[in-house]
């Protein structure tokens, strides 16, 4: 009789443990990519950019070059299962030259009629048009393109200012805070293409870029030479092998010293952070705090000066400051932005002398809230800086507002910098992390610190959702004429929990 109930208690003793063990391992295993292609490895790539100007739109074309929209988008074939091309691989691109060079009047499949002579809606339905070309079928949902995204600082404020928090307001100026050489400062670059294609002994590489200058007379042929802007980024893969590499340079000039350059992975339907338009992407499902993870291998080559906000996560959303989401009006959709910078010459507007640039609290991940008066204990060096909407009712004193011009809507902006009250969340937590000569692979508990950080509401809403319609990298280059960034980014995926069947 003992020896049975020995026998039993060992029998439920394993049957508990491997239950045990099966439940770690689903739980494990309950995680799926929400892009489209996860860790970049799929060797039919598919890439767009886009060019913004400080409000986000397009405002002028650089003559003959079309809308600030192009892509890059291929399938690859063997050619020993499909005999018809020369090389041992072919390339059977998606998207034409004449498609890329379409610019405003051009009709296209698709064009909406009052969007045909807009040079601002023109773009995003150029958008469409090519993710309709680039799409891929998928499940939960087709997606299009990993995007990368320009952006210059510049304002004309005598002549063309963007919108303040939404709303259109007359000329200004002069206004120290937005550089302008004059009439036609807020012009679009130039982008040259080299489409992909295959290289190398036996042509197993493939390799393409983009790239050009704000500067509209400069002469790139000789490369990157004097005192020009210029952006670039190559991609280059070999066949069957590992992930794409993303080579980017950014260089800001006299004429064009605030300059960004981001990688993104935008929703594949609807808005994607900071722009009011909807547009194409790569993240198939959108990722939701606190549940994601975001992992890739950065490394930053050249870091861009004193002045180069390099994010080493930058995450884009949009919700209304009575936690609704947002619905295209921008005068009540906020976007939300947070990102770390990992530059270790970044100067932090965040101290206990001024608290004006800190969030109002700082939240633990054990849930203990520390307020930014408590000077014993508020962790100031975790903060860049906080600013608050333009149409926040009643945000808490002292604040600074967000600048009001760069977002077609309100913007709030969190910045964070390496600390280790991040730590908990796989994030650098001392300066020096992931910069300048410390190549990484991170896997960044995104959702969870994103659930964790301040952003305003009215009191007494309901809490908004935290979906991140964009997932970016790349640096920012704020106000400083004459400096070079240079970096990769590989790998990139962002992992959320595998929906449950109801
Ligand atoms: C670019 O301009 C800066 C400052 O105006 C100057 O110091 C630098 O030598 C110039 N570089 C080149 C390559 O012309
Ligand atoms: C292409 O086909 C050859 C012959 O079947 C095979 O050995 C090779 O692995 C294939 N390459 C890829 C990338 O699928
Ligand atoms: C929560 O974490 C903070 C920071 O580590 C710590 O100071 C505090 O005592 C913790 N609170 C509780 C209730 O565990
Ligand atoms: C600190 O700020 C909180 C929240 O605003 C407030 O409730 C508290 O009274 C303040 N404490 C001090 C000492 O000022």
């Amino acid at each position: 009789m003992a020896k049975y109930n020995q026998n039993l208690c060992a029998f439920i003793l394993v049957v508990v443990f491997f239950s045990w063990v099966l439940l770690l391992h689903s739980a494990e295993t309950e995680y799926v990519s929400a892009v489209g292609d996860p860790g970049m490895r799929r060797d039919g790539l598919r890439v767009a950019i886009e060019s913004w100007n400080q409000c986000n739109e397009v405002g002028q074309e650089v003559p003959s070059l079309g809308s600030p929209r192009a892509a890059d988008c291929f399938d690859i074939y063997n050619t020993t299962t499909a005999p018809v091309f020369g090389n041992s691989y072919g390339l059977v691109h998606k998207v034409t030259e004449e498609d890329n060079r379409l610019g405003v009047g051009d009709v296209f499949l698709g064009v909406q009629p009052d969007a045909l002579f807009d040079v601002d809606l023109y773009a995003a339905g150029k958008e469409l048009y090519l993710g309709s070309k680039c799409q891929v079928e998928d499940t939960p949902n087709p997606w299009q393109f990993w995007m990368i995204m320009l952006k210059s600082g510049n304002m004309d404020t005598f002549n063309s200012p963007c919108p303040k928090n939404g709303y259109k307001v007359r000329s200004f100026g002069p206004d120290s805070r937005f550089p302008c050489f004059g009439k036609g400062c807020m012009n679009q670059p130039t982008i040259n293409h080299d489409y992909t294609n295959s290289e190398g002994p036996n042509s197993i590489t493939l390799k393409g870029r983009f790239y050009g200058s704000w500067d509209l007379d400069a002469d790139l042929s000789k490369g990157l030479v004097g005192n020009i802007s210029y952006h670039s980024v190559t991609w280059e893969k070999e066949i069957g092998k590992g992930s794409w590499v993303f080579h980017h340079v950014l260089r800001t000039s006299t004429k064009y010293p605030w300059l960004m350059l981001y990688l993104r992975s935008d929703a594949t339907h609807g808005l994607s952070g900071g722009y009011h338009y909807p547009g194409r992407g790569m993240s198939k499902i959108i990722p939701e705090s606190p549940n994601f993870k975001v992992r890739f291998t950065l490394n930053v080559i050249k870091g861009g000066g004193q002045k180069s906000q390099f994010y080493l996560m930058d995450m884009g959303s949009c919700w209304k400051n009575d936690g609704r989401p947002c619905d295209g009006d921008v005068t009540s959709d906020v976007t939300r932005y947070s990102e770390m910078i990992i530059n270790p010459e970044t100067k932090r507007y965040c101290n206990s002398d001024d608290i004006r640039h800190c969030p109002p609290y700082h939240t633990y991940p054990n849930g203990t809230r520390v307020y930014r008066n408590d000077t014993a204990r508020f962790p100031y060096a975790a903060y860049h800086m906080h600013c608050s909407p333009g149409n926040g009712e009643q945000i808490e004193l002292p604040y600074a507002m967000c600048d009001q011009f760069s977002n077609p809507q309100p913007q709030e902006i969190l910045q964070i910098l390496p600390h280790p009250v991040w730590g908990d969340y796989g994030y650098p937590t001392k300066f020096g992390e992931g910069w300048v000569g410390d190549p990484r692979t991170w896997e960044l508990d995104v959702g969870r610190l994103s659930q964790s950080l301040y952003f305003y509401q009215d009191p007494g809403t309901p809490p908004a959702r935290r979906q991140w319609t964009s997932i970016d990298l790349g640096t920012e280059i704020y106000k400083d004429p004459d400096q070079v960034a240079e970096w990769t980014v590989t790998d990139f995926d962002i992992h959320v929990p595998k929906q449950r069947r109801h």
